[in-house]
């Protein structure tokens, strides 16, 4: 066949195919039929071979000069494609600044942690530095050093998860009294949060609870100092008006040993279903370090005294959000803890 005749026969074959393009990926599929390696313009190209060598340079200069066309004649048209799409993209990502913005959810922290941070603020007011002792102790910290040798009965106060014989899940944070008595030389002022560990299990006990403990040493420590500290940590955390009161206890690491109560805050100290009528809640225990346990600490107790007390984080959350069931500290429900903010 004629050479004018098969490009005329390609180039129309070209502009059928372009008629209906309205998408750049798909041109480029069409460019590829017809300027591919394999596309019917490089195939007529092959076929200068067979040309007789007079008219080589005639084919080859038609050749050319229709590849050179058509190749502008698709550049063109892709420009033409690429800016309507952009322009289709843009439109679509216009930002509609009246929408309304979406809500940011914002998370709140636990009771837990607001009752301690509370606690760690109201005591680092009043001097005291917070140290973090370890959850797995051993027996020497957690009961000897406390003055509750092996065969003591008051070890049957707290029921210890043992890990190895002589390791357990701490029961209690003061534990960590030890460990600071041991490291400070007194004047000590030192509050100390963790978690702590009983096999106890019901609606007021967990096996997992938190506790705050603090401790003091120094010359001249009495049992004014620590009613005098309680009543503002009771102020600060119940309300003004909120007083304490102490009543006789035992714990074998304090000598005497108190339970502290704390004015009813929802009556005033009438009597109501809080306090169960009797006008005042327990909160915590304390007492002045036992001889025995400063001795224990290389800490002479003719010429320091100390007073140590220890609260539960959750009981005091309870008391102060009016939370009925502990379990619901720990369950991690977002419907009960969302209602706790700052
Ligand atoms: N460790 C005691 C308990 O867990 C509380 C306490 C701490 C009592 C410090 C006196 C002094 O019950």
């Amino acid at each position: 066949m004629e050479i004018h005749e098969k490009i005329k026969e390609i180039e129309a074959k070209i502009s059928e195919s372009l008629k209906n393009v309205k998408l750049s990926k798909h041109l480029q599929e069409i460019k590829m039929k017809f300027l591919g390696k394999t596309g019917e313009i490089s195939e007529l190209m092959k076929g200068m071979r067979e040309v007789p060598p007079e008219k080589k340079r005639e084919v080859g200069q038609l050749l050319n000069d229709f590849r050179t066309r058509t190749e502008k004649q698709f550049d063109e048209l892709n420009a033409k494609l690429k800016e309507k799409e952009l322009e289709a993209r843009y439109a679509a990502e216009t930002i509609d600044v009246t929408m309304p913005a979406k809500k940011a959810e914002s998370g709140s922290f636990h009771p837990n942690t607001l009752i301690r941070n509370e606690l760690v603020s109201i005591f680092s007011g009043m001097g005291f530095e917070v140290f973090e002792g370890p959850e797995i102790e051993n027996d020497y910290y957690n009961f000897t050093a406390l003055n509750t040798p092996k065969d003591h009965p008051a070890r049957d106060m707290q029921d210890t998860f043992y890990l190895a014989p002589d390791l357990l899940l701490r029961t209690q944070t003061s534990a960590g009294q030890i460990r600071v008595m041991e490291n400070k030389k007194p004047p000590i002022k030192i509050l100390s949060p963790g978690k702590v560990y009983r096999s106890d299990d019901d609606a007021t006990h967990s096996p997992m609870f938190s506790q705050m403990e603090g401790l003091v040493v120094d010359k001249g420590i009495t049992l004014c100092d620590l009613k005098g500290m309680l009543d503002e940590f009771a102020r600060k955390v119940f309300g003004e008006g909120v007083k304490t009161r102490l009543r006789p206890s035992y714990f074998p690491f304090t000598e005497p040993s108190v339970e502290v109560d704390v004015s009813c805050f929802e009556c005033g100290g009438k009597g109501c279903r809080l306090c169960k009528g009797t006008g005042w809640i327990e909160v915590l225990g304390a007492g002045m370090v036992n001889r025995r346990v400063l001795e224990g600490c290389g800490v002479d107790p003719d010429v320091y005294s100390g007073f140590a007390f220890g609260m539960g984080i959750e009981r005091i959350a309870m008391l102060k959000y009016g939370i009925n069931n502990m379990k619901l500290l720990f369950e991690g429900d977002t419907r009960f803890l969302k209602q706790f903010k700052d």
